[in-house]
């Protein structure tokens, strides 16, 4: 059989988690939570199965939780998005972001991402018959160069793919970079595609710059997001896409013959769940502690740390002790310290490699000092 995406072998995560598991090595590679989720979430679940929601969901998501995530957004963001027209609910944010390039891609559109990237959306844009058109972030402070953004932008350009908090840097977009985004989606006709996942994995008082605040930016966007970030379930694969109802209209063409439906009482479970805000309000802080206690035990180390302000993420460079390439380098801290990370080369379609890799700190306190105790071992 001929692929329809040759150059895609095993994924990173994948091969990292092997590797752990094979070596029993503690895993801060893959992006998920090991403590437990909500209980009264749980709960809330347990009881729409009980009293009977078992059967298919509405198509574009349970009328209640496109309410509920409606009047949360009107609340955060102070946007009106109807929740009839402009939400769809989506087996998990990588589905919300994969529908929205099967919306709009026609074969030969070029789309232009940012590296490092998320590992799904290149093989997304490939599927689709589209041409990817990669931009690498400034080494080491991960900012957008939007110099040669609009230096890439050619008659064939058909959309910006951004990602903030961003995996895998953890950098966040400032006003400044949504201000120059929207110029350059405006002046040449884009669409956009904004992963916001970790909206509100945010930290240092930083406030998440949401596309949906800019009323001419969004008429041209799909944002999507994620309910496995925002409470502790990455498992559920459960997200949303919020668009304009024009856009909105195609998108749902493309969910209606893909997934057709999500999980009903998930849904139904979460949309009662979200009267309890301070469940997404706390969580920022809750994550910097998390942040803050991985630089402080390995702040003796020789790792280097590249600072994050969101995301389950903070990157660290080791060249000041090895010369080796990051995808080496990581091998050996899970074959002889015990400790999956994530090389940041992984993230670069030509495998630029700056020796740097990527932990994730979303981890109970006992993990994070278990990795650290491992990291200690490096000397310079
Ligand atoms: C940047 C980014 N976007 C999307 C996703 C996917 O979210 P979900 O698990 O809901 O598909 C992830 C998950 O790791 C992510 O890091």
């Amino acid at each position: 059989m001929q692929s329809k995406l040759p150059h895609i072998g095993t994924s990173i995560f994948t091969v990292m988690s092997q590797l752990a598991v094979q070596h029993k090595a503690i895993n801060l590679g893959q992006g998920f939570p090991d403590f437990p989720m909500s209980a009264q979430l749980i709960e809330c679940v347990h009881q729409a199965m009980k009293d009977g929601s078992n059967q298919y969901a509405h198509t574009y998501g349970v009328p209640l939780l496109r309410e509920r995530l409606a009047e949360k957004i009107r609340y955060l963001y102070q946007t009106n998005i109807h929740p009839d027209t402009e939400i769809t609910v989506t087996p998990g944010g990588t589905y919300a972001i994969f529908s929205a390039f099967s919306t709009i891609i026609q074969p030969g559109d070029e789309v232009i991402i940012f590296e490092p990237a998320y590992d799904s959306y290149i093989p997304n844009i490939t599927f689709n018959g589209g041409i990817v058109v990669p931009i690498e972030l400034e080494f080491p402070t991960y900012s957008i160069p939007w110099e040669k953004v609009k230096a890439a932008i050619t008659p064939k350009t058909k959309a910006i793919l951004v990602n903030t908090p961003h995996n895998p840097t953890g950098r966040v977009f400032t006003k400044e970079d949504i201000l120059q985004l929207q110029d350059i989606v405006l002046q040449h006709h884009l669409y956009l595609i904004s992963d916001e996942v970790y909206e509100h994995l945010i930290y240092d008082d930083k406030q998440h710059e949401t596309v949906m605040k800019y009323p001419d930016l969004f008429a041209r966007s799909f944002v999507c997001f994620s309910f496995g970030k925002t409470y502790h379930c990455t498992g559920w694969k459960l997200g949303y896409c919020v668009a304009p109802e024009a856009l909105m209209k195609e998108y749902r063409k493309i969910h209606q013959f893909n997934a057709f439906s999500c999980d009903t009482p998930k849904q139904i479970g979460i949309a009662n769940y979200m009267t309890h805000q301070e469940a997404y309000l706390n969580i920022g802080l809750m994550y910097q502690e998390k942040r803050d206690l991985l630089r402080d035990l390995l702040k003796d180390t020789p790792l280097v740390r590249i600072p994050s302000s969101g995301s389950y993420f903070e990157s660290y460079r080791y060249d000041s002790i090895s010369n080796e390439s990051d995808k080496v380098f990581a091998e050996k801290l899970v074959k002889e310290y015990g400790i999956a990370t994530i090389p940041m080369s992984a993230f670069y379609m030509n495998g630029t490699d700056h020796k740097v890799i990527r932990l994730c700190f979303a981890k109970k306190t006992e993990t994070l000092e278990a990795a650290a105790a491992c990291l200690q071992k490096l000397h310079a």
